[in-house]
Order: structure tokens, then sequence, then C-alpha cells
């Protein structure tokens, strides 16, 4: 067993030219997070305790708040420079192993992390890379090999069209012994056709000097995909949405068509869930068993209990019980919370506010900073006029409470218990528990149109 690879130095500080964006490249997004994000990641599940990431202004905003060190590399002089950085911000380590990784690869699995550091330790050699067979041309830098060991790489633009050739390509995914690469670094030069210090002249440095450089072929090239430009980010996207999209399916989640599922990293959906084309459901979202989301709906930081459907709706910060029914064509926000059994229909809006159990708002309503109480039917059409031109005021009706169709609750205004609003009521004063009400503005009804008291 060799010893465990405990660090690791992540490059990307680069420009990204190809990317033609005031975003720095890898915190460009792939399913909701930034492609950097999904390095740091893989590197955590390799078990990897301490990441350096070499970055720029920008970058380094992102990294803090990811929670690992970041070092500014202020000139982007090359990948081999950038090493050189990171290792003036690192603690040496005598004999200590380092993996180094690029930000911009997003799709690499921590595997593939754990394996090349497993083949440094197995050959004794000072240096391990990933290569991988890929079809010529390529932007890839070349493997060149004597046996088992490479001996050199050679970028494309240094390449002659013999080297050109070669369809044994640097993955740039490697595993170093440190104390090998601090001496590597201070040797490399720029007198090549990008005038930069490539970390990849380090192999012809410890093969000059001996030392042994192991290539790890990788057979899984897909996981290799480096984002250069915005047509590679669209596959790396689709690339990790579909994965995405598999391990919920693996999980008892049915994808009815995983090309227009849109997930996100770190959701929770229960088994038997079945999520319908043209759904994107992202950050945080949490949704229970049994559940049915889609056609087209879009979903975040929703918490959804068990056989819940939502068609064709929007919902972002909410909180629904179970067997609820939404849409199609509602929006829900901003602290909606929906107790069990709910149903909210078509074109209905839902801000800040409480629904208990049991309450039906079916139609073309807007309920904003309003509290429904159990079993109350809130009319088709429905409005709470919950703003004044200065600040926002709560409704509050209370259970079994019946709004009539095209009511208005003029806020701040409270509707007791078992009382009823008629068609076209516009409540401006309170309404006591059993009151019933109509008009503009609303006026308790004759007496004899009341029901008989119990
Ligand atoms: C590099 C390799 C090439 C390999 C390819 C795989 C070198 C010289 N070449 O080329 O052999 O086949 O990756 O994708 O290493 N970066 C910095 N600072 C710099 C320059 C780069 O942080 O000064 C970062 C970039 O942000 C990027 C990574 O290093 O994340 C790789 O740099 P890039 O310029 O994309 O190298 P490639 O041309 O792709
Ligand atoms: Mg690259």
């Amino acid at each position: 067993m060799g010893r465990r690879v405990k660090r690791a130095i992540v490059l990307a500080a680069g420009k990204g030219t190809r990317m033609k964006s005031g975003t720095a490249k890898v915190l460009h997004e792939i399913c909701g997070r930034p492609m950097l994000w999904y390095v740091l990641q893989a590197l955590r599940a390799a078990g990897i305790q301490e990441i350096l990431v070499v970055t720029n202004d920008e970058v380094q905003a992102f990294v803090g708040g990811f929670g690992v060190a970041g070092v500014v590399q202020h000139e982007q002089r090359g990948t081999g420079h950038a090493v050189k950085v990171a290792l003036e911000a690192l603690s040496p380590v005598e004999g200590g192993r380092l993996i180094v990784a690029s930000g911009d690869m997003p799709l690499v699995g921590s595997a593939l992390f754990t394996s090349v550091a497993g083949s440094l330790d197995d050959g004794g050699a000072a240096m391990s890379l990933v290569t991988a067979r890929m079809p010529l041309p390529s932007n890839f830098g070349r493997i060149v090999r004597r046996g088992a060991d490479a001996v050199r790489i050679v970028e494309v633009r240094d390449a002659t069209p013999a080297e050109l050739e070669i369809d044994e390509m640097n993955a740039a995914i490697y595993a170093f012994d440190e104390t090998e690469l601090r001496g590597a670094v201070e040797h490399l030069r720029d007198d090549n056709a990008q005038g930069e210090y490539y970390l990849t002249d380090t192999v012809a440095h410890f093969v000059d000097r001996g030392k042994r450089v192991r290539p790890m072929p990788c057979e899984d090239t897909a996981q290799l995909l480096g984002v250069n430009d915005r047509v590679e980010l669209a596959l790396a996207r689709a690339a990790m949405n579909q994965r995405l999209c598999a391990q919920h399916m693996r999980d008892g989640v049915t994808i009815v068509d995983p090309a227009t599922t849109y997930l996100e990293p770190e959701l929770r959906i229960g088994a038997d869930t079945v999520i319908y084309h043209n759904t994107s459901i992202g950050r945080l979202t949490e949704i229970g068993e049994r559940c049915t989301i889609g056609p087209g709906a879009r979903l975040s930081n929703a918490i959804l209990g068990a056989n819940v459907t939502v068609r064709e709706s929007v919902l972002s910060d909410v909180a629904v019980g179970s067997d609820v029914s939404i849409g199609p064509f509602a929006h829900l926000r901003g602290d909606a919370v929906l107790a069990d059994g709910v149903r909210v229909g078509n074109f209905v809006e839902i801000k800040k506010s409480r629904l208990a159990a049991g309450v039906k708002a079916s139609h073309l309503s807007y309920l904003g900073d309003a509290t429904i109480g159990e079993n109350t039917n809130v009319g088709a059409g429905t409005i709470t006029a919950n703003y004044d031109g200065v600040s926002k005021n709560e409704t509050i009706v209370g259970k079994d409470v019946r709004i009539g169709s095209n009511s208005s609750l003029i806020a701040p205004v409270t509707i007791g218990d078992g009382a009823l609003t008629g068609a076209g009521s516009v409540v401006t004063k309170d309404v006591p528990a059993g009151e019933r009400v109509a008009g503009n503005p609303a006026r308790p009804l004759p007496k004899k149109e009341r029901a008989p008291e119990p």
C-alpha cells in the first residue's frame, strides 16, 4: 500500500481567453455550480485534506467561500509557473505526495485522483500522470514514451509533424513526489512556442536525472474533457447532467427524459418520484417519495413532502407538505409554506404566506403576506391587497372560511373562522368569526339572509 496523498494543487488562474468572457473561466457554471466546484468536490471525495488553488483575484473570492486555500498568481506565465507559485505557499513536507489538477476539467471523477496517486507509489516514480488515447488532431500535449515510461511531453505548438501523430495525450492530472517537484520547477525554462513555463517539462527533467515517470492510461476518456470555450462548456454540462440524472434513476427516481431534465448536485429526491420533461430542479431542493414533478416545472430551494404534484409551475424558496397539488401555472415564491393536502391551481401566485392543511386556492389569485387557516376555500380571482404604497401588510384568514370569487382583501385585515365573503367583496375591515359580508366596501349581509344560528 502506498502512502496516502493528502494534498493537492489546483490550477485555476488561467485567463480562459477562448471563453470571451468577463468572468473567469473556472467560475462559469455547469449544472448550477462553477466548474471549479466539481474539481474541489472530487478531490475531497478522494480524501484530499489540503487543497491549494492557484487563482486570480476573482477566483480567490470563490475558493474562500468553498473553504479551501487559494494563492493568487499575479501574472499567468504558464502551468509550471503556477505550480511554483503554489509550492512557495505550501509548507514543505519531505517525501510528501502532491496531486496537481486543473480547474477547467469538471468531469474528472475522484477515483482517477486516487489511482494516479496510487500509481506514483507503486512504481517508486518521481511523477505519474494520466494519459488517454484520443482521436487526432487534438490540442492535448503528446506523451513521448520509452517502453513503460514517459520520457517527455511535447505541447502541440512545439511538436514536430511526427510527434503530432502520437495519439497518447496528457490529460493534465498528475501526482508528484513533492521534493522532486520542488527541485524540478526551479529548472523550468520558457524557451518554447508560447513563451511559458510548462509544467509538462518536468517529465524530461526527471528522466534526464534518471528518475522514472509513470504514465497511467485512462480508458474512460469522457471524464477528461477540458473546458476551453463555450462549446465545451455546453458539452460538459450535458455530460454532468446525464451523470446526475443517472444517480437519481439508480436511486429509484423515474426521469422520463434526462435530456430535458436539468438537475444540480446535492439534491434529494425520494424513491418512486416521477420527473417529466422540461423540468429544472435547483439548489437545496428536497423532494419526497412518490411525487410527480413536471412537465415544465422549475424548482429551486423547495422542500416537498411525499406525494406532491407540481405541473408547469415555478417554485422558489418554498416548503410544501405531503399530498399537495400545485399547478398547472402556479408561482410560489419567497417563503410560501403549504401544509398537507393543500391545492393550488392555475394562475395562482403565493408569496410569503402560510396555507394550513386542506386550503384550496384553485384559480387566478394572488396571496401575499397572508395566513390562511385550515380547510378555507379561496375563491377564483381573490387578491390580497398587501401593499398600501408604503409598506406590506398582513392578511389573516381563519379556518373553514369561504372567500367568494373576486374578493379583494385590503390588508391589514383579519377574517374570522367560518366567515364568508360574497363574490366581488372588497374587504376593508376585520370580519368577525361566522360573519357573512359582501359588497364594496364589504358590509355584513342582512340578518334574514343569514344561515340559522346553531
Ligand atoms: C495543458 C497541458 C497539456 C495538456 C492539457 C490538457 C501544459 C503546458 N500543457 O495544456 O499538455 O494536454 O493541459 O488539458 O501544462 N493555468 C494557471 N496559470 C497559468 C496557466 C494556466 O493557473 O499561468 C491553469 C489554467 O487556468 C488551467 C490549467 O492551468 O486550469 C491548464 O492551463 P491551459 O492553459 O488550459 O493548458 P492547456 O493549453 O490546456
Ligand atoms: Mg486547458
